[in-house]
């Protein structure tokens, strides 16, 4: 049966190791980079935000008339899901890899099979994953522009 090493010696082994990465000159802490030793945010700044915190920014203004287009609606009421690394958009990627269309079309922009009629029962009446969307998180007049930018299929 073998005896735990003595603790002097796991030292001088430690100490060995430390003496080795300076000689090597490995740098355990990147002095290069001032802004972050001193505190400050990393060099470049921070990574920009994913597209879908980047939404249009909708105006105050009547929500039952809208004019706002359908993009900028789709991409402010549904974009936290259905943009770029939205968990629409992840959970409906999946399903169209694995019904053999390309990743793309997990971005519900880029469908070309979805109806106008469709897009507007998903919305009101939720899907699987997909909560319903009631008239206040999305007027009929809104919906009518998002179903119609959405609804390229026939
Ligand atoms: C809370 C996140 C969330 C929001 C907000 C959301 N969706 Fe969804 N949506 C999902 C998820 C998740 C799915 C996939 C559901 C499943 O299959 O389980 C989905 C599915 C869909 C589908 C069905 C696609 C298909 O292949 O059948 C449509 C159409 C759709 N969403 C449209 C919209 C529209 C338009 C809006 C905005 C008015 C919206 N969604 C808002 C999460 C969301």
């Amino acid at each position: 049966m073998s005896r735990a090493k003595p603790l002097s010696q796991m030292l001088g082994l430690g100490l060995a190791l430390v003496a080795a990465l300076a000689a090597s000159g490995c740098k355990l802490v990147d002095t290069d980079n001032k802004a972050a030793a001193q505190g400050g945010p990393p060099a470049g700044g921070p990574p920009p935000p994913p597209p879908y915190q980047m939404r249009a920014k909708i105006e105050a203004g009547d929500r039952l008339h809208t004019s706002v287009t359908g993009a900028d609606l789709f991409s402010h009421r549904c974009g936290a899901c259905h943009l770029t690394w939205g968990m629409g958009t992840n959970l409906l990627t999946a399903q169209q890899v694995a019904a053999g269309k390309t990743p793309d079309k997990g971005l519900l922009a880029n469908r070309d099979d979805l109806t106008a009629d469709y897009v507007k029962s998903v919305v009101r009446m939720g899907k699987g994953a997909m909560p319903r969307q009631t008239r206040v998180d999305v007027t009929d007049s809104e919906l009518d522009k998002i179903a119609a930018y959405l609804g390229k299929g026939k």
